[in-house]
């Protein structure tokens, strides 16, 4: 007699546990969803985290399956929850001044340049792309106002994009708790920040208007189109790209390229490399510039 097992979940088709069947054609087409729509690759070993973040969706929603999210997303009525779908399954992870190195090297080695040009009445222009809820473009800001405290009045601008729209909205309202401001100096935090108490009686900190009018946020699918022509001085690109396969990653450095002139700088996330695009060379960790001509 053959002995009695439980079939394993991949047996019975299903590749996560919870109160919803979930194959893996389900997965596949959730997966290529993501892939089509932002570049994103997933693998099979993140069924069980996607289960997770859609699963409540499916609740939100009344739906009896994953096969019915799938056709839902698959229609012109579906395209917003398609939109939420990609903001649940994509990571907004960052803090103030990630990556310390790249500020101290914008600070030293890029802006003092870049503050001179804007001082003869030169454009400068920086670009968040991943901002992600704001940190990273709020930590260039603060390192320009360090050295340029009336950046305001000159040609300089933060460019800070991503493709998830919600997280724009955290961004653009600039407040943080005072936790997430703790990687910056306390003096730089009350240059840049102002200490606010929320409706609930919370308190918080807002960006000030100095730092705020530098920034503009937009959104924009990297994997897309770009309406904007440069020239960017400054990419900062952390974190963001790494999930993307490396033809996309490569067209997307060769295509931020193309916006730089020669002699700007690339920063790229701590385990990112730039491949595919002869136009940088490395200058520091995870650091590139762009180099002439190419
Ligand atoms: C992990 S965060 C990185 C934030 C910041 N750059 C940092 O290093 O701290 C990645 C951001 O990339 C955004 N993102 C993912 N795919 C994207 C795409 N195709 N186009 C634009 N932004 C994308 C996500 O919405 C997310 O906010």
């Amino acid at each position: 007699m053959r002995p009695v097992t439980t079939p394993s979940k991949a047996e019975r088709g299903n590749l996560a546990e919870g109160e919803y069947p979930f194959t893996i054609s389900d997965f596949r087409q959730i997966a290529s969803v993501l892939r089509s729509d932002v570049g994103i690759m997933l693998t099979e070993a993140k069924a069980p985290l996607v289960y997770a973040r859609l699963v409540k969706r499916l609740r939100a929603l009344g739906l009896e399956s994953f096969r019915a999210y799938g056709a839902l997303i698959a229609t012109d009525r579906g395209q917003d929850e398609r939109r939420r779908m990609i903001s649940a399954l994509t990571t907004n992870v960052t803090r103030f001044l990630r990556e310390p190195h790249h500020f101290d090297h914008l600070k030293k080695e890029v802006l003092p340049a870049l503050i001179a040009k804007a001082k003869r009445g030169g454009r400068v222009r920086i670009w968040s792309a991943g901002c992600s809820s704001g940190e990273e473009p709020y930590s260039i800001a603060l390192t320009v106002t360090s050295l340029m405290p009336d950046a305001m009045h000159h040609d300089i601008k933060i460019l800070a994009t991503d493709i998830d729209s919600d997280i724009l909205e955290k961004a653009r309202a600039g407040v943080y708790t005072r936790s997430s401001l703790e990687p910056v100096p306390p003096i730089d935090r009350d240059r840049g920040f102002q200490e606010v108490t929320t409706a609930q009686g919370r308190k918080v900190w807002q960006a000030s208007a100095s730092a705020r009018n530098l920034i503009s946020f937009k959104e924009l699918n990297l994997i897309g189109d770009w309406p904007m022509s440069g020239p960017f001085d400054v990419i900062f690109c952390r974190n963001t790209v790494i999930y993307f396969d490396e033809e996309v990653q490569a067209g997307i450095w060769r295509k931020m390229a193309g916006l730089m002139p020669g002699g700007a700088t690339l920063f790229i996330g701590h385990s990112e490399r730039v491949t595919g695009a002869n136009q940088f060379e490395p200058v520091a960790l995870t650091t590139y510039r762009r180099v002439e001509g190419g």
